[in-house]
């Protein structure tokens, strides 16, 4: 017997559904995000007790252990992650969306008697198998399991191109024949093309696939939604894609690249090597009581933070460094580069953990005609965000991203702790630069001395 009339639950759809909205439009900005985040997990609690209330009970103790299952697999995963390990927490709830819509569609098939419905069942389980095997192989790649080079074999267009016939072939036949076995096929096919498109592209540009195949898996949610006749699926997968796609459009022209361009460019070998060579060229090393020196006579600091001061959970030292020299009467401004760190935001978020005014934190365009006007510049933790091989070297790996101009500034100092290059694995020539100093060791470490030093001046 249902709770729910079809009334009832259409209307409980459309409040989940306008949840879903309210949350995209909360996660739009800094300010905003955590509410967002609330209110879309409130539309999914909605939506996943309409579809209980409202249809028939049956096979409750099997629906129920499957959600005890996940629960008890995600819960500790997601309380335990680090921050700098988001994308691959990401990729991987992602990888799981997908593949979970392509088993539901092969259930499906069963009941699907017009070829309509059968040709959204193909969709749903071609793609809902590329995000899963290609999800898959990111988080691999995120967690350095698989080599974030890019993994080609010769002849590697061929098969992809004789996996995109088989896909095709073994869809019709499904949609013409409705039987399980070329469903089987067309699952392991998908699989493989899944894997095929991912292998092939280099780590600095695996976030942008994430992106990518988390759009594939709203489209695969949605199709599924016109497999089961339920509305919500369709509304959320839709949500989900385009909003997937306008993230990978808007993280690929951060970068300067095409969204083709690094799929299809990682087919000819064009993609991010990630090489971690460290150089021995000599530089200009800094103390502690220098930068704490440079900092505090400053007029105008402008602080670049990047992925470094991330992975040394520095955030909160570098707030009160800033909080430090303001009192002291010296202007500071953060530069956040859109693909600074490893995820959209990152920097942002990581900031507004400690409580950095929204206003101190300034994107790119604005920045960029700051820095002429900065006596020092303290980048922490970046490297190929501020690199102008971008815009000097057209055969570099990140020729054509839009940079953090910060070598416009009287003095440079980096915080890092080696020579090694950054995600792109290339060398920047502003560690060479005789206005840039380096104060090598961990970012938070570094921090913590040079504001010490600063508070001793
Ligand atoms: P990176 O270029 O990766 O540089 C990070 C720097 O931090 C390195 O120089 C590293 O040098 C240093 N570092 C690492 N751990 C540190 C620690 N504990 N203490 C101090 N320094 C530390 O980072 P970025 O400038 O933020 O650039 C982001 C990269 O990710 C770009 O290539 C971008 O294209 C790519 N990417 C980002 C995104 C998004 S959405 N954010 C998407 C796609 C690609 P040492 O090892 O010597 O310390």
């Amino acid at each position: 017997m249902n709770i729910l009339s079809p009334e009832w639950t259409a209307v409980l759809y459309l409040i989940a559904a306008v949840c879903f909205i309210l949350a995209l439009k909360g996660l739009s900005s800094p300010k905003g995000a955590r509410r967002g985040n609330l209110i879309g997990a409130a539309g999914a609690l909605i939506a996943v007790a309409t579809v209980f209330l409202s249809t028939r009970f049956e096979n409750v103790p099997l629906i129920l252990a499957a959600i005890a299952i996940g629960s008890a697999v995600a819960v500790p995963i997601a309380r335990r992650v680090q921050m700098t390990q988001m994308p691959q927490l990401v990729a991987g709830f992602n990888g799981v969306g997908g593949g979970a819509a392509a088993l539901v569609a092969v259930l499906e098939l069963a009941h699907a008697e017009d070829p309509w419905i059968r040709l959204a069942i193909v969709f749903t389980m071609v793609i809902g198998a590329v995000s899963f095997a290609g999800s898959t192989v990111t988080v691999g790649k995120l967690q350095e399991v698989i080599s974030t080079r890019p993994l080609i074999f010769p002849g590697m267009r061929w098969v992809m191109s004789i996996v995109v016939i088989a896909t095709l072939v073994t869809s019709g036949f499904v949609i013409a024949t409705g039987a399980w076995e070329w469903a089987i096929a067309v699952l392991l096919i998908g699989l493989v093309a899944g894997l095929l498109l991912v292998l092939p592209v280099g780590g600095a540009d695996v976030p942008i696939v994430i992106s990518l195949l988390n759009a594939f898996t709203g489209l695969a949610v949605a199709a599924s939604g016109v497999v089961l006749g339920n509305i919500l699926l369709v509304v959320a997968g839709t949500l989900v894609g385009a909003s997937g796609t306008i993230l990978t459009k808007a993280m690929a022209s951060a970068m300067g690249r095409s969204v083709a361009g690094i799929i299809f460019g990682a087919f000819r070998g064009g993609s991010t090597a990630g090489s971690t060579e460290q150089s021995d060229r000599p530089v200009k090393s800094a103390t502690t009581a220098d930068v704490a020196v440079q900092l505090g006579y400053a007029q105008n600091v402008i602080i670049v933070p990047g992925y470094g001061l991330a992975v040394a959970q520095g955030q909160h030292t570098i707030a009160e460094l800033a909080t430090s020299l303001e009192a002291r009467g010296v202007t500071v401004s953060f530069g956040i580069h859109p693909v600074a760190g490893r995820m959209p935001g990152h920097m942002n978020v990581l900031l507004a953990e400690a409580n950095v005014p929204y206003e101190s934190l300034k994107e790119l365009e604005e920045i960029n005609a700051e820095f002429k006007n900065a006596d020092v510049v303290l980048v922490v933790g970046a490297n190929d965000v501020v690199n102008p091989a971008a815009k000097t070297s057209p055969g570099s790996p990140i020729y054509g991203m839009p940079i953090l101009e910060v070598g416009q500034a009287q003095q440079v100092v980096f915080l890092k702790r080696s020579m090694r290059p950054g995600f792109a694995g290339i060398e920047n020539e502003l560690l060479f630069d005789p206005k840039t100093t380096l104060l090598f060791g961990d970012a938070k470490d570094s921090l913590t001395q040079v504001l010490g030093a600063v508070k001793a001046l």
